[in-house]
């Protein structure tokens, strides 16, 4: 494994706590999960779910399901409209969400009702009980046959269209112009298939309502404990002090824990109306097909050229499955997310695209699967587009984006897509991998093989990325606006508690946030103990999805600590008896300038500030920091695939796969790299292995592990890495985010490999994921043919 690092700027080249780091291998987390959480008296609830993706619900009959020993009630929509729970409204406002389905179903496993027992196995029992009638309606499966309008799915909403809304950004008339004028173009419809994020561990909460202090805990699974906080505020009318949000450790989110779900708000209803703790935790089924999925983007992808390989144009347009509500977790301002990065690294004159969204009887969802906002789905069309493009004219895809990256003097770039891009060095990064992995070699090697007749393919993605939501002049959920938050207490002793509005669900923040206050402050980050995830405790924060902590938080964290460091500098001219301006942070210590030997740590401060504060100021050494960050923050990464194809069989074997990635400074090498080796897996499984599929009826295809795959170590490719680091000018340590760039950068270099594989048999392009069975389709009819 390769583990080398390249800097354009010495500062903050590789690791901020890098320096203060002797134990390489600092890494701590691990916990409670929701699973282990029991209370007195608690109850469970069990959800009820139609058989039918589209149909009226003629009656619902409770009666046998409350005969079955140990039920205590079955809660229908109706029972929840009398408390106007029967629906919640959606992330970003424009829709609103059936909690349990009133008057008809709209997709195959909706929320029917619910049925509270005493053990989960009563409660499951009972669930099976309640008899509900329907009358199956014809479903509309396609969105393509949803924008017909031949069928109406929503008839509570006013505006009696399929069509959810149209987006758009850039110069159209000048991007088809342009497109018309070119000499060489592709055009390709390339489709993200419908997946999901399928944490090992689903989603679940125990709700207590006590009536003994009249308060709501809800123990959640949740990236974003504070924002579900108000958003049960503002839906029940609770006020927000009488709810405490406790997010435990979770196994896994993705993306998945960001929405609400109906077996949140009847446990927490139920809770509320009975006075007793009510515990949810959903099935593997229920994961996969009710809650939030992710991508179901069909891309109409236009790329312009001159003969000699330069970009004139991008036009992109999508059509978007959205399912039966609205429910995208998207910012407000952003229905299609951030889908204008769709430009990617590559310096186009012009471009357009355009989106359209429409209901159909599918699951509701399209959440940030390891992904900032549709950054994936982007990444994967321009990418792809690239691939095709290049091979049209005849070129080294290498070349031909060499060409067109944008390059590093042109940053901060303004994208034609309204994005401003922070930093880069793409070319560098570029460079490097291609010297890695011997791109040179490779293609000699392949050259020998086509001419056997073997078919070795190598792919190419060279993605860029946009993450860290805020700014909050453009980022909000549900009004709320996106900033984050930190604490940091410093105990008398020089050890600390550092509190954040972020939730790790296995990044490691533990560790990562614990540094970067160490180098701050100089502390030992062993003795910084992190919290996140209670909103009695921690500062107002909007959660960890998007890649967003290290962006937000990361600075948020930083900043906060610069504060204590800038009242620790009094303190300490207090106790060397020397004017402020004098007194110099140097080695993490505070010192009158140029004497070093009288040097003061950061306990002997913090002990000075409980035990013998400067006369002029507060006692104590703490400080809490909002950070509202002035940009996005535009990591970047370099992968290239290599694959053999059994044409006898269509078996793919990677037998590279080597990830560049470039997130600016990096705060713990070790953590990145689990994060780059998890995003890979994660990429190679939806690559080769994941769709959430539906029949022409509506049926959901894929509702377990052994339909919907997981790949485990045996299936996954060794994964080599290695990095560069163009810091981002405006973050406070120069951090980009990194959790989801494997995600979004690999599936674009797993398909570009297979295609440049199939290439001699003319195949120029198949939708992921790319099955055996498809392979082999695609080899059998090229030798037909
Ligand atoms: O929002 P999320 O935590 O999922 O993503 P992230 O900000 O990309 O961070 C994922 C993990 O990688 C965290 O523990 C970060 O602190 C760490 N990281 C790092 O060490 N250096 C970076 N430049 C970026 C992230």
């Amino acid at each position: 494994m390769s583990t080398t690092t390249e800097s354009t700027n010495g500062k903050h080249a590789m690791g901020v706590s890098m320096k203060r780091k002797e134990d390489p291998r600092f890494i701590r987390g691990g916990g409670k999960y929701l699973d282990d959480f029991t209370l007195p008296g608690m109850v469970w609830l069990s959800l009820v779910h139609s058989p039918y993706p589209h149909a009226k619900i003629v009656k619902i009959d409770k009666t046998p399901a409350l005969a079955v020993p140990g039920v205590l009630a079955v809660l229908t929509g109706e029972d929840l409209a009398a408390h106007n729970l029967a629906w919640i409204p959606t992330f970003h406002g424009y829709d609103k969400q059936m909690v349990l389905a009133v008057g008809k179903v709209l997709y195959q496993y909706q929320e029917v009702a619910g049925v509270i027992a005493t053990s989960r196995e009563a409660a499951q029992d009972g669930a099976e009980m309640v008899d509900v009638e329907y009358e199956p309606l014809d479903p509309v499966v396609s969105p393509f046959d949803s924008r017909e309008d031949k069928i109406i799915l929503r008839d509570d909403r006013e505006n009696k269209t399929n069509h959810i809304y149209h987006w758009e950004v850039g110069k159209q008339d000048e991007t088809n112009a342009a497109l018309a004028a070119s000499e060489v173009s592709i055009k390709e419809r390339i489709v993200f298939q419908r997946c999901h994020p399928a944490p090992l561990e689903p989603c679940g909460i125990l709700a207590d309502m006590s009536p003994a202090t009249g308060r709501l805990t809800l123990y959640l699974t949740s990236q974003a404990p504070h924002a579900h906080r108000t958003v049960v505020s503002l839906v029940t009318g609770i006020p927000e002090d009488k709810i405490r949000v406790i997010s435990p450790d979770l196994g896994g989110g993705f993306g998945n824990k960001v929405p609400v779900y109906p077996g949140y708000v009847v446990a927490a209803a139920a809770s509320v109306v009975i006075g007793v703790p009510v515990k949810w935790v959903e099935t593997r089924t229920e994961n996969l097909t009710c809650t939030g999925f992710a991508r179901d983007y069909h891309m109409d992808v236009e790329i312009g050229a001159t003969k000699e390989g330069r970009v004139t144009a991008l036009k992109v347009s999508t059509v978007a499955d959205h399912g039966a509500f609205d429910a995208a977790a998207d910012p407000t301002k952003y229905p299609a997310g951030l889908f204008g990065i769709v430009t990617g690294s590559y310096d186009f004159p012009t471009a357009f695209t355009q989106l359209d969204a429409y209901f159909t009887n599918k699951a509701p969802g399209g959440v940030a699967y390891r992904c900032s906002f549709r950054v994936t789905e982007a990444s994967f069309a321009i990418e792809r587009g690239m691939e095709l493009l290049a091979r049209k004219l005849n070129m080294d895809p290498s070349e031909f984006r060499l060409k067109n990256f944008v390059k590093k003097e042109q940053f901060p770039y303004p994208s034609p897509l309204g994005f401003v891009y922070d930093s880069g060095d793409y070319h560098m990064t570029l460079r490097k991998a291609l010297d890695i992995v011997g791109y040179d070699d490779l293609r000699k090697e392949q050259a020998e093989k086509r001419k056997r007749g073997e078919l070795m393919g190598i792919g190419i993605s060279t993605f860029t990325e946009a993450v860290g939501a805020g700014p909050s002049k453009h980022f909000d959920i549900m009004g709320i606006k996106m900033f984050d938050s930190a604490e940091i207490r410093v105990h008398p002793t020089g050890s600390a508690i550092l509190r954040a509005g972020t939730k790790s669900q296995g990044q490691g923040h533990e560790t990562t946030w614990a540094q970067i206050a160490a180098e701050e402050l100089g502390l030992d980050p062993q003795n910084i103990m992190v919290e996140e995830g209670d909103t009695d405790t921690a500062p107002y924060g909007l959660g960890t999805y998007a890649s967003r902590s290290t962006p937000v938080a990361g600075g948020a964290i930083a900043l906060a600590a610069r504060k204590i460091r800038e009242k620790a500098r009094k303190i300490a001219a207090h106790l060397l008896e020397a004017p402020l301006d004098d007194v110099e942070w140097e080695n993490y210590k505070f010192q009158v300038r140029g004497q070093p030997e009288n040097a003061l740590t950061m306990q002997q401060i913090a002990f000075a500030a409980y035990t013998n504060p400067a006369p002029d100021s507060e006692p104590g050494l703490e400080a809490t920091f909002y950070y509202d960050p002035p940009n996005l923050t535009f990591p970047y990464g370099a992968y290239i695939a290599v694959v053999d194809v059994d044409r006898e069989t269509g078996a793919v074997s990677v037998r590279r796969f080597l990830a560049i990635d470039d997130c600016g400074t990096v705060i713990n090498p070790m953590v990145v790299e689990g994060q780059i080796h998890g995003g890979l897996t994660e990429g190679f499984a939806i690559a080769f292995m994941q769709e959430i599929k539906y029949d022409e009826q509506g049926n959901n295809l894929n509702t377990n592990f052994t339909d919907y795959l997981v790949p485990t170590s045996l299936e996954s490719p060794k994964w080599e890495t290695s990095s560069t680091c163009t810091p981002s000018p405006h973050h406070p340590i120069g951090a980009k985010g990194v959790g989801e760039s494997p995600n979004v950068g690999s599936p674009a270099a797993f398909v570009n490999a297979v295609m440049d594989a199939l290439a001699p048999l003319g195949v120029t392009h198949i939708d992921m994921p790319l099955t055996r069975e498809k392979i082999w389709q695609a080899c059998r009819q090229s030798t037909t043919a």
